[in-house]
């Protein structure tokens, strides 16, 4: 699926309808250049899992966890230089945990991530605020959030 955004605006509202939809166990990987908007969305997908903290970027610390109405697990693994480093960090116990994970650059440790999964690829527009979502699901669960998106 591929949805246009106009501006911030609609990424907001986007981020929070997809985070309203999202469950323990689902698994979502934003992909896109610097900049694209991986960190802007998540905040608002936070928004819509009920997390009142200030989501910030865990470039540092890879990893983020929050309270929303279930726990979110905030991933950037950007600077993971190999991808065994996620062994280190108990990855598995958050993709197979009881809350959602949202990982920016995920296509970076794709041969880590569990089959079943929501991809986003966030592209820039012509506008400096316009961006196109590119949707995928893999897995019967994922189909269904992205029925539920259109
Ligand atoms: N429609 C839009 N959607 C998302 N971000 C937008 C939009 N329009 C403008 N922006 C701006 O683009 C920037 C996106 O930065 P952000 O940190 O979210 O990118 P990122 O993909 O997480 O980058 P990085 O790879 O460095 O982590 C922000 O400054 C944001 O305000
Ligand atoms: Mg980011």
């Amino acid at each position: 699926m591929e949805i246009r955004l106009e501006d911030l605006k609609e990424t907001e509202e986007f981020g929070i309808k997809l985070g309203k939809l999202l469950k323990s166990g689902d698994i979502l990987c934003l992909n896109g250049d610097l900049g694209a908007g991986k960190t802007t969305i998540t905040k608002s997908i936070g928004i819509g899992l009920g997390v009142e903290e200030y989501i910030t970027s865990p470039t540092f610390a890879l990893i983020n966890q929050y309270r929303g109405r279930i726990p979110v697990y905030h991933f950037d693994v950007y600077r993971l230089e190999h991808v065994e480093e996620l062994y280190d960090l108990g990855f598995d116990e958050y993709f197979y945990g009881d809350g959602v994970c949202i990982i920016e650059w995920a296509d970076r440790i794709e041969k880590m991530l569990p089959e079943d999964r929501i991809v986003i690829d966030i592209k820039k527009g012509n506008s400096n605020s316009e961006r196109t979502l590119y949707i995928h699901g893999f897995g019967k669960r994922y189909e269904e959030v992205i029925k539920e998106l259109k």
